[in-house]
């Protein structure tokens, strides 16, 4: 068996974050993430069965370069879900992606490339497994997998909204994958998420090693609750369309995530000097204007920004004149909510 498949998929930005997990990639607390746009991966795998070899091979290219720490892990992958997806053994595949942000902004691809790939092995799934036909299967099970690579990209699969993790107040939420949310109110649909870049620099803890360090973080078990609080406070938000309080749940999640690092044994620090400026003059320009535009933060230094689309044109010269300098190198990527991964090709 041999074919081409091309999936483009997107980053997304938690609003309720997950930070801490147990078992086989399983999230201590539920989290809920608006699907991006701007900020996607693109990844092409050609895939032919090798009668010579039992596992599956992998050769790998990032922005047309060969990639042997990347191949090496996405062959770790894919070995380690073959209970999942034993159609990739026996394969040989060489995979083509790229980025469509720069690779020095920062910007954590996992998400975004852990859920293309995670999407290219389901169409090649369809050719054994025809539970791949119906899509909301084919998304649920392309999530799992996405999970298994990287927690966050579960939720890249879906439009707009996402919810990881299982909740009493999300119906068929589930710890194994994520699930589309659609229960909002349309404005929400309409959200820019503006990235301020700060850093260029690779941060100095990765996420992974940061979950790792949740297990003996004193404050472990009250934050699993505030964000399990905090989501069924979120959900009545999101359906009601009450923005300020939607972003001040946004930005304590923000804060709470960077202050539990701050509190880690050992303690560490994402966040730079040009962060917290940026953080102070969104708070001071909201208290002037009353303008419902916030902020998030990833487990790093660069700032989201969160504003409906109806305020666009009355933010922009603030963005500009006043944050855009604390950026490095002016770098602002502007990205909004998205409709989730498009199938590019399918050849065979
Ligand atoms: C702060 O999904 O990158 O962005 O599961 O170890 O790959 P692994 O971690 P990852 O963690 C993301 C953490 C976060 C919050 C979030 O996206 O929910």
């Amino acid at each position: 068996m041999q074919g081409k498949v091309c999936w483009k998929s997107p980053s997304n930005l938690a609003i309720i974050k997950y930070w801490g997990k147990f078992g086989r990639q399983l999230p201590r607390n539920p989290s809920i993430s608006f699907t991006l746009d701007a900020a996607h991966s693109l990844t092409e795998v050609e895939y032919a069965s090798k009668p010579d070899i039992d596992k599956c091979k992998v050769s790998f290219h990032f922005d047309g370069t060969a990639n042997q720490a990347f191949g090496d892990r996405v062959e770790r992958f894919i070995n380690d879900i073959s209970d999942l997806a034993p159609w990739m053994q026996g394969k040989s595949l060489i995979i083509n992606s790229s980025n469509s942000f720069p690779h020095s902004s920062g910007i954590a691809s996992s998400a975004s490339g852990l859920s293309a790939m995670a999407l290219c092995i389901c169409s090649i799934g369809q050719r054994s497994d025809s539970k791949l036909n119906d899509k909301t299967y084919f998304l649920n099970y392309a999530s799992t997998l996405a999970r298994l690579g990287s927690g966050s990209a579960s939720r890249s699969v879906y439009p707009y909204l996402a919810v990881w993790g299982e909740t009493e107040h999300v119906k068929d939420s589930s710890n194994e994958h994520a699930i589309a949310f659609d229960k909002v109110d349309p404005i929400f649909k309409t959200y820019h998420d503006d990235i301020l870049i700060v850093s260029r620099t690779e941060k100095s803890v990765s996420s992974t090693a940061g979950h790792a360090l949740m297990d003996n973080n004193v404050y472990a078990d009250s934050r699993y609750q505030q964000a399990k609080d905090r989501l069924k406070e979120l959900l009545i938000c999101l359906q009601n369309g009450n923005l300020d309080k939607f972003g001040t749940i946004a930005e304590d999640e923000a804060l709470s995530l960077h202050a539990l690092m701050m509190c880690s044994d050992p303690s560490y620090i994402l966040m730079e000097a040009e962060s917290l400026n940026i953080i102070q003059k969104i708070r001071a320009y909201r208290k002037e204007t009353g303008l419902p535009l916030h902020f998030s933060l990833d487990a790093g230094p660069n700032i989201h920004l969160l504003y409906p689309d109806q305020i666009k044109d009355q933010v922009k010269p603030f963005i500009e004149s006043e944050l855009i300098p604390h950026c490095v190198d002016g770098l602002v990527i502007e990205d909004k909510v998205g409709e989730g991964p498009v199938l590019i090709s399918h050849e065979y």
